[in-house]
């Protein structure tokens, strides 16, 4: 928890400063908006005396938690299979295993590459475990193939596009949709208990993490919204903010990051007429070129900003107090989203070709 603590801090810090003329942060402060009354708090578990929650699905289908992260964990006759270990759940995560069943892991999933999902891999998979088989996404074994990282073994068993797993009693189906969150970031199904998870995809209660979930490539993190809604479920797990989720937690997120996509394409767009002074790119310019001459990186800081923050503002009259944490992320969303649309989606506004 301090880790992850001084993580926020650290990143706090980063975006107090001045040089980013950013004016929609809520600062660097202690007071943020009270998140009580909100569906981030209300869908939290409880933890035990050993720090960590289980939230039982039926028919072996559990996950486990710290209270921030989250591990799917499904018993089968054959074996368990684990998908994800977050180093801050830890040894936590086999304490919960070794509590729900004497049978030993079988199978390791990667859900992606990042190690703060997969860090606390090599407790589940490594020489003293040689019957433990680990899987991923291809992209995601060769990024762990350049990690050369001792905490997150290469996997043995990749595919391409899709793989279904049968270990004895149950069935996990994974399959790749697309480069978004991550290079190899995939969606795992339970059929049988109707569970899905795609990490770092859905944050229930919570706009998502920093700058989009930190996504790779945000339309594809965008696309997945409905690619996840095409499957029958009733459990949802994006391996963060403690309990499990729902369709209506994916349908929510699907419409904040729908809004937020209008709302910065508007802002744009409004931005290359004088009629939306805060926005302006011809007055914005001649101002920072005139106290920076020939600064046009200044020039371009202070434009993308002001159409964040127009965005930010507009999806704030909307989402704060509905999402917990607009006020910290959203800033954050607004700004990568207007990159995006600048460079993935080419609405350039006042940068486009003229008429
Ligand atoms: C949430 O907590 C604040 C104090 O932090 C309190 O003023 C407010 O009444 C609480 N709201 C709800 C819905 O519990
Ligand atoms: C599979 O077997 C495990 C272990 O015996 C059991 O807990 C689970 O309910 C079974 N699941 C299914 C889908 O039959
Ligand atoms: C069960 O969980 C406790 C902590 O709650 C842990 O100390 C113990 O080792 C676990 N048992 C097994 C068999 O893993
Ligand atoms: C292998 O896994 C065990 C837990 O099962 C762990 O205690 C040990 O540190 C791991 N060894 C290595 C070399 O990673
Ligand atoms: C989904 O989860 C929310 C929050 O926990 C809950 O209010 C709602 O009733 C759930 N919807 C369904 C269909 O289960
Ligand atoms: C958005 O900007 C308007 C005009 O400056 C302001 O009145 C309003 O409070 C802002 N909304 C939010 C949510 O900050
Ligand atoms: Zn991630």
């Amino acid at each position: 928890m301090k880790s992850l603590l001084s993580t926020v801090v650290t990143s706090l810090l980063f975006w107090a400063n001045p040089a980013t003329a950013c004016t929609g942060f809520a600062g660097l402060h202690d007071h943020f908006l009270p998140i009580n009354g909100t569906l981030a708090v209300e869908n939290q578990i409880p933890l035990n005396a050993a720090g960590y929650g289980v939230s039982d699905f039926g028919h072996g289908a559990y996950m486990i938690t710290d209270g921030a992260y989250q591990t799917f964990v499904l018993v089968s006759t054959a074996g368990v299979v684990v998908v994800d270990a977050p180093p801050t759940t830890g040894h936590k995560l086999q304490w919960a295993i070794g509590n729900l069943t004497a049978t030993p892991v079988r199978w390791f999933i990667y859900s992606h590459s990042h190690s703060d999902h997969a860090g606390g891999a090599y407790l589940f998979a490594n020489q003293s475990h040689p019957k433990v088989t680990t899987i991923s996404h291809e992209n995601t074994a060769s990024q762990l193939a350049t990690a050369r990282d001792p905490h997150r073994p290469v996997p043995k068993v990749t595919f391409k596009d899709k793989y279904t797993l049968v270990a004895g009693n149950q069935t996990l189906e994974l399959f790749f949709p697309g480069i978004g969150h991550d290079l190899g970031n995939i969606i795992i199904y339970a059929p049988k208990q109707k569970v899905l998870m795609m990490v770092d995809q859905i944050y229930a209660g919570w706009v998502p993490f920093w700058n989009l979930a930190a996504s790779i490539y945000v339309p594809g993190w965008i696309e997945a919204h409905d690619q996840l809604l095409g499957y029958d479920f009733d459990v949802y797990l994006g391996g963060h903010m403690g309990g499990p989720a729902n369709r209506t937690a994916v349908k929510v997120q699907r419409e904040y990051v729908h809004d937020l996509y209008d709302n910065c394409a508007d802002a744009l767009i409004k931005s290359g007429s004088p009629e939306n002074p805060t926005v302006d790119i011809a007055a914005i310019s001649k101002t920072v070129l005139t106290n920076n001459p020939y600064n046009i990186w200044a020039q371009f800081a202070v434009y993308l900003d002001a159409v964040a923050d127009l965005c930010y503002n507009k999806t704030s009259d909307k989402w704060l107090g509905k999402l917990a944490a607009q006020d910290i992320f959203g800033f954050s969303h607004a700004r990568t989203m207007v990159s995006s649309l600048r460079l993935d989606y080419d609405v350039l506004g006042p940068n486009d070709v003229q008429p």
